[in-house]
Formats: structure tokens, C-alpha cells, sequence
């Protein structure tokens, strides 16, 4: 297996190491200059790591968190809500430029709902789910999160733009957003 040097690690593992991710695109945007190409650029990885990570839960945790945790339909229900909110903020920024002042007006609701969103995943449905399965089923599940990033379109300018998922990255109709989620879901092909 060519990632067998990967040490596998459970799906909260996984998700978590993905939050952590996330904060620290964030914390580069914040970094950069108002206005500037980077802020665009970062904004781009930021749209792709998000619906990665959405598409992720929504294959492989949700439904287990459904399956296996007390109430678990009310909270996968919220936790697919706030993703469509956030999804439907980075639609807004799409097609924006980073001197547009709505831009960083957007980004600011992006950061503030994936905190939310990170909270209460860390403090409350990951524990939930922890506490709900055998450690088997986490490791089982964190193989399947893994896999499906491992296949996930990881950046929105990659060199070689004729091999898939690459060139649908490129496609042109559909914003980066639906694009992305496209690649990851097999939709539209
Ligand atoms: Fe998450």
C-alpha cells in the first residue's frame, strides 16, 4: 500500500487534525495583508479544506452518529444545517475580489460558523460518539474518512490541470464550491 507508513487513526482523530488544519489557514488569512492575492488564495484553500471536510462527515460520520448516538438524528441534522450555511457563505464569496469589502466581511461569518460548528463537534458530538462505540468502529470509520481525503482535490491551481479531479477543478459553469463537492461525490459525471 503506498501510504503504508500512515498510521491510521480514528475518525475523531482524523476530524480533529482537520479542525486544526482549518484554524491554521484561517490564522495565515489573518496574517496576510487586506486586499491581496494571498487573501484570495487562502480563502481558496479554505473553501476546498471545508468541503472536504463536509463531504467527509457527511459520507462517513453523520450516518454513524445517526446509527450509534442517543438523539443522534437531531444533532446530525444541526451539524448538516451549519454546513449548509457555511457552504452557502463560501458560495457568496466566490467570484469576489479580495479588495471587495464584502469579502472580508464574509470571511469574518465563514470563521465565526466554523468555530461553532468546531466547538461543538470537539465538546460535544465527538465525545457522544466516543463514548457510544467500541474503539473498533472509530478506527474503522477514521479508515474510511482517510481514504476518501486521500482522493479529495487538494488545491484550486494544480499544475497538471488535465488529469482528474483536477481539469473538473477547472471546469468552467460551476463555482469552486460545487465543483469541489462534485469531485468529491462523483455527482455530475
Ligand atoms: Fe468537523
Amino acid at each position: 500500500m503506498e501510504h503504508g507508513k500512515d498510521v491510521i487513526k480514528d475518525v475523531i482523530s482524523e476530524l480533529t487534525a482537520d479542525h486544526r488544519e482549518v484554524d491554521e489557514l484561517f490564522a495565515r488569512f489573518g496574517d496576510t495583508p487586506p486586499g491581496s492575492e494571498e487573501r484570495k488564495r487562502l480563502a481558496d484553500s479554505i473553501t476546498i479544506e471545508l468541503v472536504r471536510h463536509s463531504v467527509a462527515e457527511e459520507q462517513h460520520f453523520y450516518p454513524a452518529v445517526r446509527e450509534h448516538v442517543a438523539g443522534g438524528d437531531v444533532l446530525a441534522d444541526r451539524g448538516i444545517a451549519e454546513h449548509g450555511r457555511i457552504e452557502q457563505l463560501l458560495k457568496d464569496l466566490e467570484g469576489r475580489a479580495p479588495a471587495d469589502l464584502d469579502f472580508d466581511r464574509l470571511m469574518v461569518k465563514v470563521r465565526t460558523e466554523v468555530r461553532a460548528h468546531v466547538d461543538d463537534e470537539e465538546n460535544n458530538l465527538f465525545p457522544r460518539l466516543r463514548e457510544s462505540v467500541h474503539p473498533f468502529v472509530l478506527e474503522s470509520l477514521g479508515r474510511k474518512v482517510h481514504e476518501a481525503k486521500r482522493t479529495a482535490p487538494t488545491h484550486p491551481h494544480p499544475s497538471s490541470p488535465h488529469t482528474p479531479p483536477a481539469n473538473k477543478l477547472l471546469a468552467p459553469g460551476l463555482g469552486l464550491v460545487d465543483r469541489v463537492r462534485d469531485c468529491l461525490t462523483g455527482r455530475g459525471q
